[in-house]
């Protein structure tokens, strides 16, 4: 039997502690400027992003939900119109188009966990405005085949990129190929702010004027407002830590692929494992294994000090909240199949390698 050895789901205190001089002194910095909001620290950290990305603007909102919903509304998309995506994510890309008034239709995944890109045309129909496809995990989804299909059928497509910062398919970054990019900085992401925070890439001039006004009242200045807005900005001290945070982001995704690799490695022959195609660069905002004893080796795992999380256990077309959307059990069969064989093992770029061989370990001797 392994020993116990504490393995936290995550760490974000390991993270800080190799910044902390960096961070504070640039909270002192700020604080004693009292400049908080919509200052330079924003504009630095919009131009650095919007660079690592490739694309040509990024604008910093309050959050990745606030990203997703700010995209559909610069596109006009709202009551009566539908926008595709997957029941495979967090409820936030589906609350999005529904908090617009739109109709979210759902389609199955495929076994990268991500929208299935064979299944979309079925499910359009002339009031479908727009594709949400979700990189799940830090992996992008099936973008060649989802662009020629929203080319085919004149829609937009609109990356929830909330997990996948600095992920790459055929080398391009995650947030590149739509029309937007949406992004969460919350704590649980791979590049994460202290609190919430979000950002959304563009190439589009028109939705980038847009997107720096909707977030900010609709104002064109201090006393003059364009139309009503909202009050979604990313502050100047989340901003300043992002900035921090982004020249270490391709160094630490490395180090999760590291782990993921190794974990694949050695789990392969007891449990489903990712594999990656050699033209991706996924960034493992999670690492998921798949097996049809899941819930017990959740509960052996927990035994051995091994934190283990679901991602997600309740697809959303089976949520509660989703009732009136009139989906039932047996819509997409893939989705829900996984949701209860799936388990999220623990990987951020400072998990020690003592903890690393302890995870697997600990799952391996459960089989
Ligand atoms: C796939 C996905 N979309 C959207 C969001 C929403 O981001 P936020 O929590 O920053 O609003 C998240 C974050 O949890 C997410 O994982």
């Amino acid at each position: 039997m392994s020993k116990y050895l504490k393995v936290d789901y995550v760490n974000l205190g390991l993270q800080f502690q190799n910044l902390e001089q960096e961070i504070t002194d640039k909270f002192v910095e700020i604080s004693s400027k009292g400049s908080y909001v919509l200052g330079e620290e924003l504009k630095d950290f919009e131009e650095l992003f919007s660079e690592y990305c490739g694309t040509s603007y990024a604008v910093g909102v309050g959050n990745g939900s606030d990203a997703i919903f700010f995209s559909l509304l610069a596109l006009g998309i709202g009551n009566g119109d539908e926008v595709i995506t997957t029941p495979n994510s967090f409820i936030a890309t589906a609350w999005t188009i529904i908090n617009i008034g739109a109709k979210p239709v759902f389609v199955d995944i495929g076994d990268d966990y991500n929208i299935d890109p064979n299944k979309i045309e079925s499910a359009i129909t002339s009031n479908t405005k727009a594709i949400i496809p979700v990189h799940l995990t830090g992996k992008i989804s099936k973008m060649d085949e989802i662009l020629e299909i929203s080319k085919k059928h004149n829609l937009y497509v609109i990356e929830d990129s909330a997990q996948a910062v600095g992920a790459t398919l055929d080398d391009k970054k995650a947030g590149s190929f739509g029309i937007t990019g949406c992004f969460s900085l919350h704590p649980l992401k791979n590049l994460h702010v202290h609190g919430d925070g979000g950002m959304v890439t563009t190439n589009d001039k028109k939705i980038y004027n847009y997107l720096n006004k909707v977030r900010n009242h609709g104002l064109v200045n201090r006393d003059e407002c364009e139309f009503w807005g909202y009050n979604s900005r990313l502050d100047e001290i989340q901003a300043a830590i992002g900035k921090i945070k982004l020249p270490y982001l391709n160094q630490w995704n490395e180090k999760s692929r590291k782990i993921a690799y190794k974990y694949t490695e050695n789990l392969m022959d007891n449990v489903g494992v990712p594999i990656d195609k050699d033209n991706e660069k996924p960034v493992y905002q999670t690492y998921v294994i798949n097996t049809d004893y899941r819930d017990v080796l959740q509960n052996h795992l927990h035994k051995l000090g091994v934190e283990t999380k679901i991602h997600y256990p309740i697809p959303i077309h089976l949520q509660e909240s989703a009732k009136k959307l009139g989906y039932s059990k047996g819509d997409f069969p893939i989705t829900e199949k996984q949701s209860s064989r799936i388990l999220s093992l623990p990987i951020y770029p400072e998990m020690r390698e003592d903890q690393i061989d302890h995870v697997i370990k600990s799952v391996n001797e459960f089989f």
